[in-house]
């Protein structure tokens, strides 16, 4: 195996990682240990090239430090990526290789699955480290609780809104009914608010309908609908110069990773009035729900909650912020997260 360091100056360490009689390419990014072992989950896509794959690694594990720090986690950002199609090219030999690579890093960088990974696959990169999580029958699947902590994000950044958490009668847009997406619906569904949804897929859209009398709209009719929430919980970069124009929403708030497709889009929101609950504190949750689980640390049953009540606190205190000093929420959350980190370096 080939470990190649990669002189990224925005990163602590990136490293290439080819195995050739396991068939590995892949990258880990340590964005920070500052504040602990550099966490994030591990990802396998067909990517375009080389580029294509470094970009989104680096990117993902700068926001797995912005994460992992609104979340008062004792963790930092890393992420890492197998660059190949893991439909056809995953085998057990590519994934211990991978899990070979983690070891030799000293559990300064954590894995866990993230998009093209399942438990399984996680079960078979602990044959050869121990610094990976997302096991079968361990922490489990995050979503239910990402969901309520967006969930309760909302109700804090809907408060600011609108002068109150109560979500009754409110108009949510809600793009993505996956995992995170059909819990959320069920939740707004209970606290009385009306969904307008969409999906590519036509049966999660039908579950919608029956279960929570959602309305359903087409992909690209979701930005335009006369609502007072828009909750993105599908795709990132869907706030943008192209979207953002057009939303007649008063407030945004969901669960998917990197929103704001450049972070002029966030001061973009803010001039449009439009209240942005940033995206890595509001989907916090799920990293919360792994947490124990990478650290190796055991709570009573009240963390889990309390966490997530903390991460609304956070998010309360940002948008405050935000509207008190007029400086977009996102650039104010990355303010404080950027000051929690320099404090621990
Ligand atoms: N699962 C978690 O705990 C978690 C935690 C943090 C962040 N996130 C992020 O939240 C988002 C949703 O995660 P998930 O686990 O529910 O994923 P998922 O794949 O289960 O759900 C995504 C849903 O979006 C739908 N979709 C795809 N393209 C679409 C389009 N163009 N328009 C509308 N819908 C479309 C899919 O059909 C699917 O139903 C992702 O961006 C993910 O990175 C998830």
């Amino acid at each position: 195996m080939h470990i190649t360091d990669l002189p990224i100056s925005t990163h602590e360490r990136v490293v290439f990682i080819e195995d050739l009689p396991g068939g590995l390419s892949a990258l880990i990014a340590i964005h920070s240990t500052a504040r602990g072992p550099g966490a994030g989950g591990l990802r396998m896509r067909d990517y375009a090239d080389f580029d294509d794959a470094l970009t989104d690694v680096l990117r993902l594990s700068h926001g797995m430090t912005l994460k992992n720090a609104a979340a008062d986690l004792a963790l930092g950002g890393g992420k890492a990526v197998i660059i190949g199609n893991p439909a056809t090219q995953k085998t057990p030999e590519l994934l211990e290789a991978f899990g070979a690579a983690v070891e030799t890093l000293g559990g300064a960088y954590r894995t866990a699955e993230d998009m093209g990974m399942t438990p399984d696959d996680m079960a078979v990169i602990a044959r050869k480290t121990d610094y990976v999580a997302g096991l079968p029958g361990a922490s489990g699947d995050p979503s239910p609780i990402t969901a309520r902590g967006v969930f309760l994000s909302m109700k804090v950044a809907a408060k600011h809104r609108f002068g109150s958490e109560d979500l009754t009668g409110k108009r949510i847009a809600l793009q993505g009914l996956g995992h995170v997406g059909m819990h959320l619906a069920d939740m707004l569904h209970e606290a009385g608010a009306k969904l307008i949804v969409t999906d590519v897929n036509e049966e999660a859209l039908d579950e919608a309908v029956v279960s929570f009398n959602a309305k359903v709209v087409g992909l690209e009719e979701i930005y335009t609908q006369d609502v007072d929430i828009f909750a993105p919980c599908a795709l990132g970069a869907v706030l943008n110069e192209k979207t953002i124009p057009v939303l007649t929403c008063k407030m945004v708030c969901g669960a998917a990773n990197n929103l704001l497709a450049t972070p002029e889009d966030g001061a973009r929101l803010a001039a449009r009035d439009i209240l942005y609950a940033p995206d890595f504190v509001a989907n916090g949750g799920g990293i919360i729900n792994a947490a124990p689980e990478i650290l190796g640390e055991t709570h009573g049953p009240d963390w889990l909650e309390d966490k997530l009540q903390a991460l609304a606190s956070n998010l309360d205190a940002i948008l405050t912020q935000a509207l008190d000093t007029d400086v977009p929420p996102h650039e104010v959350a990355e303010q404080l997260v950027d000051a929690k980190v320099a404090l621990a370096a």
